[in-house]
């Protein structure tokens, strides 16, 4: 069974979305139609819903070679404009360099980026963007990484906000201390990045040496090595993925199973990304594996008394997306 979620009404997409930040440079060689052809498996086997953004390298042109043999697939992207004045000219142009390489009529979801608060032009990119929804040259606008105080902004000037996709993961639960109580207020939807850790969160760690830059081989894994020593380092990261192996065994799946089905089960959570390295690795069936898996109380009991020993990510770090700012 697929698990899908009404995003917005108009709007269905899989919990369970393919990210492609790894094509962007950084993730091993990607080889441009080996990638695009195996986009095809991952839609055939249900996993339809892609997550780019207009700064990953060739995501976007990918994703419009293959969306024009498979329409109905759905594809989600960014803006990320650098800092500058915020031009109704210089939005359109992005948005409409988004839409020709993505090969679609409009955008279903622009999730806006902005990096640095001090300047409030995001105020007016996000004006123009919604003119551009007026418009119907997008669908829906979301956000990735504000944080809830730059979001009631948002609210308070009128402003319909779709989503805010964010690092949600068992190690960065940061969204439980303001942004969900207010996405639920609100109905914004969380979609989630990190939440395997860059494949940290899997068997291939567990009983590991910490890792040296050398085994870190993708900027993915070295992000979140990061994390986990914000959180609490090594020794307890190897507690956590025992705790949830043991978890894995008892469901007969794997620690990335329990941990995507982990956020996936927290309120507002509409869907987890997973990276996609296209051509060089794929792990289609065991994430699909996640959609059948229940996880009880007695297993969320487990993973909290393990996390619970981590520092706080929220006081150390700050809000959701803090790390980009
Ligand atoms: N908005 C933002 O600022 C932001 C930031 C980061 C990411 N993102 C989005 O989120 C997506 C996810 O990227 P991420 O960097 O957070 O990585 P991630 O999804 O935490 O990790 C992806 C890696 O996990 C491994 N993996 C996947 N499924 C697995 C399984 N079932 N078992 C074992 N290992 C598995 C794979 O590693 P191998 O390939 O080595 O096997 C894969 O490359 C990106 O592509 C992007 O769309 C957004």
């Amino acid at each position: 069974m697929i698990e899908t979620i009404p995003l917005a009404p108009d709007l269905k997409i899989c919990r369970i979305i393919n990210g492609m930040w790894q094509v962007a440079g950084g993730h091993g060689y990607i080889e441009p139609a080996k990638a695009v052809s195996e986009m095809t498996l991952y839609h055939d086997s249900g996993l339809y819903t892609w997550d780019m953004a207009d700064i990953y390298g060739p995501a976007e042109e990918f994703y419009g070679r293959f969306h024009k043999n498979v329409p109905d697939s759905v594809g989600l992207t960014k803006f990320v404009p650098n800092p500058g004045v915020m031009s109704r000219n210089f939005v359109e142009r992005s948005i409409r360099n988004s839409i020709l390489r993505m090969n679609v009529d409009s955008l279903d979801l622009v999730q806006f980026h902005w990096w640095d608060y001090e300047d409030s032009g995001y105020l007016d990119a996000l004006h123009h963007l919604a003119k551009l929804k007026d418009e119907g040259k997008i669908r829906h606008i979301g956000l990735t990484n504000f944080d809830t105080a730059r979001m009631q902004t948002m609210i308070d000037a009128g402003y319909t906000i779709t989503s805010n996709q964010v690092q949600y993961s068992v190690i960065d639960q940061r969204t439980q201390v303001e942004m969900e109580k207010f996405c639920k207020k609100h109905n914004i939807k969380l979609l989630t990045y990190g939440t395997l850790g860059g494949g940290l969160l899997s068997e291939k760690f567990l009983d590991a040496p910490e890792p040296t830059r050398i085994d870190l081989n993708t900027y993915s894994l070295q992000k979140y090595s990061n994390m986990v020593d914000a959180w609490g380092g090594w020794e307890l990261f190897q507690k956590l993925l025992k705790a949830l192996h043991q978890i894995a065994i008892t469901h007969d799946t794997t620690i990335a199973s329990v941990a995507t089905r982990f956020i996936l089960d927290k309120p507002q959570v509409a869907a987890t990304i997973i990276g996609a390295r296209l051509g060089i690795s794929q792990h289609i069936q065991q994430n699909l594996h996640t959609f059948s898996l229940k996880l009880t109380s007695d297993d969320n009991k487990i993973i909290q008394e393990i996390t619970s020993q981590a520092n706080d990510l929220y006081q150390t770090i700050g809000d959701c997306g803090s790390e980009y700012r």
